[in-house]
């Protein structure tokens, strides 16, 4: 873009502290990230059911989801995975203003879309890398998407012809090939309830 846009916000007076205030819970994202078939969303549902029950309130965007609707234009070449990073960012950007805790559910590979997201989203970011090695995805397979990819079916297919690249200082990992979704969820509603509840 190379005209300068003279757009000068708002400033509301309902705000994120006035809502998180109501709410009685601040508001965060909580950013999974990993391969298809490493447990995103499977977590993700989990640990918002366990929010819920809390009297959390939440909302979970998931790539499958999303992609059929507010990102249906966007393919899995890096421009449209960058382009898709950087919407749900400031999506949950948005929700979390709204107050919210957002959960978000993407492979999200590039490292540094994944930074972009940290920049957004500031102090509500939390960065959740579910581990799982290829092989095991691959032999998970939920989708049958990773025999499709082998055979040539699908192109850039994460952890096949399209780099994931590993979380180095994520504030939690999981590792759902070493343990029980139960342990994994509790990890996280363990790391996330003080981060929702503190005051300052
Ligand atoms: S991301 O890379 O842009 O973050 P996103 O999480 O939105 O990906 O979508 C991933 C989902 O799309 C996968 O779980 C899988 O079901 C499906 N999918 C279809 N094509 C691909 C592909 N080439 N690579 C990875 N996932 C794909």
């Amino acid at each position: 873009m190379t005209e300068k846009l003279h757009i000068i916000p708002h400033q509301h007076k309902i705000d994120r502290v006035f809502r998180e205030r109501l709410n009685g819970h601040k508001s965060q994202t909580l950013w999974f990230t990993g391969l298809s078939g490493s447990g995103k969303s499977t977590l993700a549902n989990l640990v918002e059911q366990a929010l819920a029950d809390k009297g959390i309130r939440t909302y979970l965007l998931d790539g499958d989801n999303i992609r059929t609707g507010l990102n249906k234009d966007l393919d899995f070449s890096s421009k449209g995975r960058i382009e898709n990073i950087r919407r749900i960012s400031e999506v949950a950007k948005l929700m979390n203003d709204a107050g919210l805790v957002v959960l978000t559910a993407f492979i999200s590979p590039f490292a540094g879309d994944r930074l972009q997201a940290r920049e957004i989203l500031g102090y509500a970011f939390v960065e959740i890398h579910v581990d799982c090695p290829v092989e095991v995805c691959e032999s998970r397979d939920v989708k049958g998407l990773y025999q499709k990819a082998r055979k040539g079916l699908i192109s850039n297919f994460t952890g096949i012809d399209s780099p994931f690249e590993i979380p180095e200082n994520p504030e939690l990992r999981v590792s759902t090939h070493l343990q029980n979704i139960e342990v994994c969820t509790n990890n996280i509603i363990d790391f996330i309830i003080p981060r929702i509840h503190t005051n300052e």
